[in-house]
């Protein structure tokens, strides 16, 4: 009896050296914010149907600060994902835009935009609103969320080709599995960006 006392005694001990080494190494974490992040306005803004995009918005927002805008489309898509799937890849092809409510995004620096991946490329409503508003001396932060494949330099240089932007900073495309993103992970991000 006494040795058992003994044992949980000592493996309660090293549960709680574990634990204070854990908590001490979160806590020295540096978190510094990228310094062309400092003093800006920024505007995290997504396009988001399933939820996935729009968790990491929030994550962004929650970590970098500023605004937080979701673009809205005029006419929503089919709830059927069959229905949804034939209509965009038709859009696409097509070449057609969809129509999305007005954002005024003239009053920040540094734009954060979320889109999930659409056919190896970026989602629609997203393509409208970078087709609908004018980036000159804005920094463009693309992000993106995906299930399968992304042609990640064509969708970089697509929004280029769309925005005239030529300096479209590093997107993070996040899996869609995996979208809780830490404060490391996009800290990490933009400051490699
Ligand atoms: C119409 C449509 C097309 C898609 N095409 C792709 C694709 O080409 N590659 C891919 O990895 N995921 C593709 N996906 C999956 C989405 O990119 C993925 O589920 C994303 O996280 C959804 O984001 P959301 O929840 O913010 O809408 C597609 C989804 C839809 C609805």
């Amino acid at each position: 009896m006494k040795f058992l006392l003994i044992g949980i005694f000592i493996v309660f001990f090293l549960l709680l050296i574990v634990a204070i080494y854990k908590i001490s190494e979160l806590k020295s974490v540096n978190y510094n914010q990228p310094e062309f992040l400092a003093d800006k306005k920024i505007l995290t803004i997504y396009f988001s149907n399933n939820g996935n995009t729009k968790c990491v918005a929030q994550n962004i927002n929650n970590i970098i600060g500023g605004d937080i805008k979701e673009i809205e489309l005029v006419e929503n898509y089919p709830k059927n994902i069959f229905a949804m799937s034939n209509l965009t890849r038709k859009q696409m092809k097509d070449g057609y835009l969809p129509k999305i409510k007005d954002v005024d995004i003239s009053n920040y620096d540094i734009i954060f935009i979320g889109s999930p991946v659409w056919n190896f490329s970026i989602s629609l409503p997203v393509k409208t609103f970078l087709n609908n508003n004018n980036f000159d001396n804005k920094i463009l932060i693309p992000f993106f969320t995906y299930s399968g494949g992304a042609n990640q330099n064509k969708i970089v240089k697509e929004i280029e080709n769309i925005t005239g932007v030529n300096s479209i900073k590093r997107p993070l495309f996040m899996f869609e599995n995996g979208i809780i993103l830490t404060k490391e992970q996009i800290i990490k991000w933009l400051n490699n960006i």
